[in-house]
């Protein structure tokens, strides 16, 4: 007992539990004084309440002693009401503040959300959004092929998600479809290996060109606010029929032209279309009965004109200086 160290309140409970607690040692010793012959029971039993006294004293002792050192030590005189030390919290990265932002804007006009896998087949990825194999369009996407399987790849676009909801055949369709979607290219300012998609597609009765162009009018002047132009291109994508690209005026030169803009005064946002009457019948939907819009844009493409950033490789380079930079509220 005398060897024992107490330095904190739980060594001093410790010794509490080890002596006087119901199962300490005292309590065990007295027990065995119906084990002691009657003629010694006196002598016995005053050497017992001498050891119980000495443990009794010995635990208040320690008792004042962690007392007093919980007093006296560096905490003594410390002010327990003080605000904590913040923590920090990190920021969200620009691709993905971005990518909420476009959903939450599509969400309002009534879009859900429908993701699909980054492995495809080239069904979903190609085929079925009219381009058969051999088609010349596949090598506008330069494809990473799995080399286990012949028919999989990394989905080159988030169209594929397209496909897989209009095969489940549940109408009217009306989703938004974020993504990370890959592709075969040298890795520079302007291109990358992997970027994020947003796509969109509506298709019901009666769905217009008009529709589309509102719908897209709509989600520029909530993303860029109403300072700038808007034009649709005709274009062309195998999956879309008329199909259109559409820019706005550059938000970094004002349209007067400069490197971003390619000194033209326009930069292209995205693709859009009508859906393909094939790819309706591809997916088992009556193309007489039923019409609908598309369209697919690049995240990182809208980031940089937002926060006029001029190096796509700074989104996947992980430097704190560069993603502390973007909050929410900007
Ligand atoms: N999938 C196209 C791409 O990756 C983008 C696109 C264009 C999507 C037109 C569409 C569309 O849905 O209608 O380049």
């Amino acid at each position: 007992m005398s060897s024992f160290v107490a330095t904190t309140a739980d060594d001093t409970e410790a010794f509490r539990i080890k002596y006087l607690g119901t199962k300490g040692l005292v309590k065990e010793v007295m027990g065995e004084m119906k084990n002691v012959p009657g003629d010694r029971k006196k002598e016995f039993g005053q050497l017992l309440n001498e050891f119980k006294i000495f443990a009794e004293a010995k635990y208040t002792e320690i008792q004042s002693l962690t007392d007093n050192k919980d007093a006296t030590s560096e905490n003594a005189g410390f002010d327990w009401s003080l605000p904590g030390d913040p923590l920090r919290t990190g920021s969200r990265h620009p691709i993905s503040l971005v990518r909420n932002q476009v959903v939450s804007i599509f969400q309002r006009l009534g879009f859900a959300v429908a993701e699909g896998p980054e492995i495809e087949d080239d069904w979903h990825n190609f085929t079925a959004l009219n381009m058969p194999e051999n088609h010349t369009a596949r090598d506008m996407q330069d494809t990473f092929y799995i080399s286990q399987n012949p028919d999989w790849i990394l989905r080159t676009h988030t169209s594929s998600v397209q496909v897989r909801e209009m095969e489940k055949g549940k109408l009217p369709i009306r989703i938004i479809c974020p993504g990370r979607v890959y592709r075969n290219e040298t890795i520079s300012a302007r291109a990358h290996c992997f970027f994020h998609q947003v796509e969109g597609l509506y298709i019901a009765e009666n769905v217009s060109f008009a529709d589309l162009k509102q719908t897209l009018y709509f989600f520029v002047q909530e993303m860029f606010g109403k300072d700038f132009k808007v034009r649709f291109r005709p274009s062309y994508f195998p999956f879309t029929e008329p199909s259109a690209e559409m820019d706005i005026s550059c938000l970094i030169c004002g349209g007067t032209g400069c490197n971003v803009c390619k000194h033209t005064g326009w930069v292209e946002i995205l693709g859009c279309g009508m859906v393909h009457p094939n790819l309706l019948e591809n997916c088992g939907i009556d193309s007489n009965k039923y019409t609908g819009f598309a369209f697919g844009m690049g995240i990182e493409r809208i980031t940089m004109l937002k926060y006029q950033i001029k190096d796509l490789r700074l989104f996947s380079e992980n430097d704190v200086r560069f993603l502390k930079q973007f909050t929410a509220a900007t």
